[in-house]
């Protein structure tokens, strides 16, 4: 069981080394970096790559960690007993039929063992990941409405993303194995770029590249576009068919390029970027 990336996917040395790792020792693999540098996706190639089914589960700002194991439907259980009949009643009798599958549940009854993504852990309030320790630990946990302890068939390979919005507690990082995605450097998100656009043309995507990392040098940015924004840009320049001399002035230097706002999002970083390219051409 190693994982090397995929054809779709690529992982550079540290990464693939982050996910043997955390496999080898058994402990989840905590994945932290800026959105869109491929977090989520990782787990669904490890799943891939490793032929193992992805449970995933995607954390809001209102989920909370009981949700991951379990959920009594006390509410069906009420409707049931005030509408059926006495073939119904054995069904209400039963606490069992009211008790909803978390994710966890699932992944810890499965017939073998599963990818288990816990995505954006930073989205829940800051007791959601020490709720989650003991489970993920001892991998077990009780169901107290029906007096069951539910122990993990096979032991979950657990990735857990953050955006790096919020710090996580200490005890909880004490139990992960942690890797950083660093930003792609240039050849990286050439790579990338290829896996997702073979045989682009060799001068756009020069000009393309130039202009995203131009952009995401910017001091002073709001919000600096990442990988997906870039392959969103790609992929209109493409559609558009513009030719790579619009993203370039005549000495080389980098002009506000067609389509940028699939790059920047807020007014804000728009006005930066076309001071810097009056700059450039003041400079000339
Ligand atoms: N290493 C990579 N290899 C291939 N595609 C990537 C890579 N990193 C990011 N991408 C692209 O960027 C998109 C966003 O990745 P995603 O996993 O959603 O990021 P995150 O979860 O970190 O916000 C993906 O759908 C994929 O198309
Ligand atoms: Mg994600």
């Amino acid at each position: 069981m190693k994982f090397e990336g995929s054809d779709q996917y690529v992982a550079t040395p540290d990464l693939m080394l982050a996910v043997n790792a955390a496999a080898t020792l058994q402990r989840p693999l905590l994945i932290k970096g800026e959105p869109g540098t491929g977090k989520t996706m990782l787990a669904e190639e490890v799943a891939r790559a490793l032929n193992m089914p992805l449970l995933q589960w995607h954390i809001k700002s209102t989920t909370k960690a009981q949700q991951g194991l379990y959920e009594y439907d006390a509410v069906s259980r009420l409707r049931d007993s005030q509408l059926s009949g006495i073939e119904g009643a054995e069904k209400v009798r039963n606490i069992e039929n009211y008790i909803v599958k978390g994710v966890l549940w699932q992944a810890f009854e499965a017939d073998r063992p599963v990818v288990l993504l816990i995505d954006e852990i930073d989205k829940a309030d800051i007791e959601f990941p020490n709720d989650l320790l003991r489970e993920i630990d001892r991998m077990e946990f009780y169901v107290y409405e029906t007096r069951q302890l539910i122990k993990a068939r096979h032991r979950p390979l657990v990735v857990i993303t953050s955006n790096n919005e919020k710090e996580l507690p200490d005890a909880f990082l004490r139990r992960c194995f942690f890797h950083y995605i660093k930003f792609p450097e240039a050849k990286t998100m050439q790579a990338i770029v290829d896996v997702h656009f073979p045989g682009l043309k060799q001068d756009l995507l020069a000009a393309a590249l130039r202009t995203f990392f131009e952009v995401r040098g910017l001091p002073g940015l709001k919000k600096k576009p990442s990988t997906s924004e870039l392959l969103d840009w790609l992929k209109l320049l493409v559609a558009e068919d513009i030719p790579a001399e619009t993203l370039l002035l005549k000495d080389d230097k980098v002009s506000v390029p067609p389509l940028v706002g699939a790059l920047l999002k807020n007014e804000q970083d728009l006005t930066l970027f076309e001071k810097l390219v009056q700059m450039q051409r003041h400079n000339r």
